[in-house]
């Protein structure tokens, strides 16, 4: 089988990518990236050298170089290319659309006319808006989304249904609650507040701490993606989580506690404009349609985060400072627009 995935350079991007390598040695991966700030060849360093692993620099929205892509006999596309950060969105909301709507139509242009197998688009619970205290998002709960993000994250949805109810396109649409785990980057509430804390910094928490998230563990989101690409039924929206709703505070103290660091380091500071109160998941059709689990516990996965960036700090701090990206144009130069092995 043949994959062109985009954003495989991002956090979930790459661990699927670095999944997918794994559970299934003869297939064939074409990833393509913008290499935005959130896009880094680093944590693809494990494959870099697979021969079937190829790494292509490109803007999805590019209609020209997808479509040659695509000419060269991918079986599935699977859409994680995306502006990815809610904060950002309500600063600079324009590239949110430009990428995450635009950039998803002109690919679903390109797996038309190239008969594309499956077209998979990761989506998130954000574009179902927020909870009240009681109740979960099913795949039927109605689209309300409140930020920026959110919003051209269902436009980017809404453009996916249409191409299978309009054209017949065979898609999925995978629905996932929050992701943790190696190489997110650290602008997102688990890996920034590691950093703070391991910088002895204050940690900034959002209002009066108490928004819920569902936390699932960034591998247990590749296999439900692995089981849609081979079992999903054309046109279903499929939701992943893990049933693992915690507020902000309680994730912030448990990353305090692991670290050995003082409650004291936490600061309240003023809320995020339309700041959705809280996500949670209800994964039971994935579950029992696709036969999919988490392997990962919230307890056992944070610890394994915690410690991967104890042990990547070199990582982070480079990412933090933006010196990946200076050295991977003086590394690769001109050669970013080539193909790469
Ligand atoms: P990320 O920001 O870490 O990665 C996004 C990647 O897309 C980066 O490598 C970036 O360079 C690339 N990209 C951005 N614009 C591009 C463009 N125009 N053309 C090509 N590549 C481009 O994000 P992530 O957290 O890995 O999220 C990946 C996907 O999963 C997104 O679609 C996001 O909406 C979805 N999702 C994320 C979460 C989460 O908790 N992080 C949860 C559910 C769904
Ligand atoms: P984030 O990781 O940005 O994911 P999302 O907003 O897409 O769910 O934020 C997770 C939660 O943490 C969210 O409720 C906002 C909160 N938060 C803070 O309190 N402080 C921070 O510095 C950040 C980045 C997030």
């Amino acid at each position: 089988m043949k994959l062109l995935v985009t954003g495989g350079a991002g956090f979930i991007g790459s661990n699927f990518v670095i999944y997918m390598l794994n559970q299934h040695p003869d297939y064939e991966i074409i990833n393509v990236d913008a290499l935005t700030y959130a896009g880094n060849l680093e944590n693809l360093k494990s494959v870099e050298h697979q021969p079937n692993h190829t790494f292509v620099k490109a803007d999805i929205a590019d209609a020209e170089t997808m479509n040659e892509l695509m000419s060269q006999k991918v079986d599935v596309v699977v859409n994680f290319a995306a502006e990815s950060h809610v904060d950002r969105s309500i600063l600079e909301p324009d590239i949110f659309v430009k990428t995450n709507v635009v950039g998803t139509q002109v690919l679903l242009d390109a797996a038309r006319k190239h008969d594309i197998k499956k077209f998979v688009q990761v989506s998130t619970d954000e574009v179902y808006g927020t909870l009240g205290e009681t109740g979960l998002f099913t795949e039927k709960t109605p689209l309300a989304p409140n930020s920026p993000y959110s919003a051209s994250k269902a436009g980017g949805d809404l453009i996916v249904r249409a191409y299978h109810e309009t054209y017949g396109l065979p898609v999925n649409i995978t629905r996932c609650s929050n992701n943790y785990g190696p190489f997110q980057f650290p602008e997102k509430l688990i890996p920034l507040m590691i950093s703070k804390a391991l910088a002895d910094e204050l940690l900034p928490v959002y209002g009066d701490g108490l928004n819920i998230r569902d936390w699932l563990y960034v591998e247990d989101h590749c296999s439900a993606i692995d089981l849609v690409i081979h079992q999903g039924a054309s046109g279903e929206v499929y939701n992943i989580g893990g049933n693992n709703e915690r507020t902000n505070l309680q994730i912030v103290k448990t990353i305090l506690q692991e670290l050995g660091k003082p409650e004291s380091l936490i600061t309240h500071v003023k809320d995020r404009p339309g700041h959705d109160r809280r996500y949670g998941i209800d994964p039971t059709k994935t579950m029992t349609q696709l036969g999919w689990k988490p392997r990962h516990s919230f307890e056992t996965g944070i610890k394994d985060t915690i410690r991967w960036y104890l042990g990547h700090q070199e990582w982070w701090t480079r990412v933090q400072s933006g010196a990946y990206q200076k050295y991977y144009a003086q590394q690769y130069g001109d050669r970013l627009g080539d193909q790469q092995g």
